[in-house]
C-alpha cells in the first residue's frame, strides 16, 4: 500500500476511520462466505478500506454535524465518491479501489449517486461494499444517532432489497457476516470462549443489542422491555437483576445466556453447557 494513501487515510475523522475498518472487516467475512479467491478477497479488502477516502475533503463540521443536514450540506457530502476516486487515480491505485470509492453510493435501480448507475454497471464487489457500508452505518453510533438493533438493520436492508436497490443474495450474506461479528464482540466482552461457543449467533445478536441499546446502565424494566421487544422473552418470565453496574450487566448476560441455551435452544445444548461448567 502506498505511503501517500496510508497518510491520506490517517487524515479521515475518527468516525469515518472506524467505519472504514468495520466495512473492511465485514466485507472480508462476506468474501469468505462467498468462497472468493485470495486475490479477489485482498482487492475487496483494500477497496472496502478506502471506499470513503474522499471524505478527507469534506469539512468536519458537516461530517460531524449533530442535526439534520441541509440540502447544501448534503450536496457537499455527495462529492466524496468522485473526490475519493480522483485521489486514488492520482495515487495510481488499482481500478477496483477507484470503482469502489466512486460507486459505493449507487443503487441497482439507478436511484443512487453520483451517476445513477444501474445493476449492469455494479459488479459483485461494489454490491458487497455498498451493503456493508449501509449495514455498518446503521449498526454504529453517530453524533446524531444511536446504533440500531440487528433486527432493525435486517428490516431496513430487506426493504432496500424489496425496493430493487440492493442485491438480495449479497444482503443475506452481509447479515450473516454481521451476526458473526456480533457474536465475536460478545465473546470479547464476556471473555469466556469455551462458554460462549455454545451460544448461537442469534442469541449473541440479542445480547449485543441489549448492551448497545442500553449501554452500561439499564433498569430491570428496560431489560424486560428489551426482551419483550426482541420477541424472545415470551412468557418464560426471566427475573432481571438490577442493571446499574457493569458487573450486573455481565451477570445479565450470563442469565440471558443460560436462559437461551437451556430454554430455547434445546435440552441437548443445555446439557452440553452443563457438562463444560462442571
Ligand atoms: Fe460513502
Amino acid at each position: 500500500m502506498s505511503k501517500e494513501l496510508e497518510s491520506a487515510f490517517t487524515k479521515l475523522d475518527d468516525y469515518t476511520k472506524l467505519h472504514s475498518v468495520n466495512v473492511q472487516e465485514l466485507a472480508v467475512l462476506v468474501a469468505k462466505i462467498y468462497g472468493m479467491n485470495p486475490a479477489d478477497t485482498e482487492a475487496l479488502k483494500n477497496a472496502a478500506k478506502y471506499h470513503d477516502i474522499g471524505k478527507i475533503f469534506t469539512p468536519a463540521e458537516i461530517l460531524l454535524k449533530q442535526g439534520k443536514l441541509t440540502d447544501k450540506e448534503f450536496a457537499i457530502i455527495k462529492a466524496h465518491p468522485v473526490d475519493g476516486a480522483n485521489l486514488l487515480k492520482n495515487l495510481d491505485q488499482p481500478q477496483a479501489y477507484i470503482d469502489a470509492a466512486l460507486k459505493h453510493h449507487e443503487k441497482l435501480d439507478g436511484s443512487g449517486y453520483p451517476y445513477k448507475l444501474t445493476s449492469k454497471e455494479l459488479p459483485l464487489d461494489i454490491r458487497i461494499i455498498t451493503a456493508c457500508d449501509i449495514y455498518d452505518a446503521l449498526a454504529s453510533a453517530r453524533p446524531y444517532k444511536n446504533p440500531l438493533m440487528y433486527k432493525e438493520i435486517k428490516d431496513i436492508l430487506f426493504k432496500e432489497v424489496a425496493d430493487g436497490k440492493l442485491d438480495r443474495n449479497v444482503v443475506s450474506k452481509v447479515l450473516a457476516a454481521g451476526k458473526h461479528l456480533k457474536k465475536e464482540e460478545i465473546v470479547r466482552l464476556y471473555k469466556d470462549e469455551k462458554y460462549m461457543k455454545y451460544i448461537s449467533p442469534d442469541v449473541a445478536c440479542d445480547i449485543s443489542d441489549m448492551i448497545m441499546k442500553y449501554g452500561k446502565v439499564i433498569s430491570p424494566e428496560e431489560f424486560k422491555a428489551m426482551h419483550k421487544e426482541s420477541g424472545l422473552m415470551k412468557d418464560k418470565g426471566l427475573a432481571a437483576p438490577d442493571f446499574d453496574t457493569l458487573d450486573s450487566i455481565v451477570k445479565g448476560i450470563s442469565l440471558a445466556k443460560n436462559y437461551y441455551t437451556h430454554g430455547i435452544y434445546g435440552q441437548g445444548l443445555g446439557n452440553k453447557l452443563h457438562d463444560i461448567e462442571m
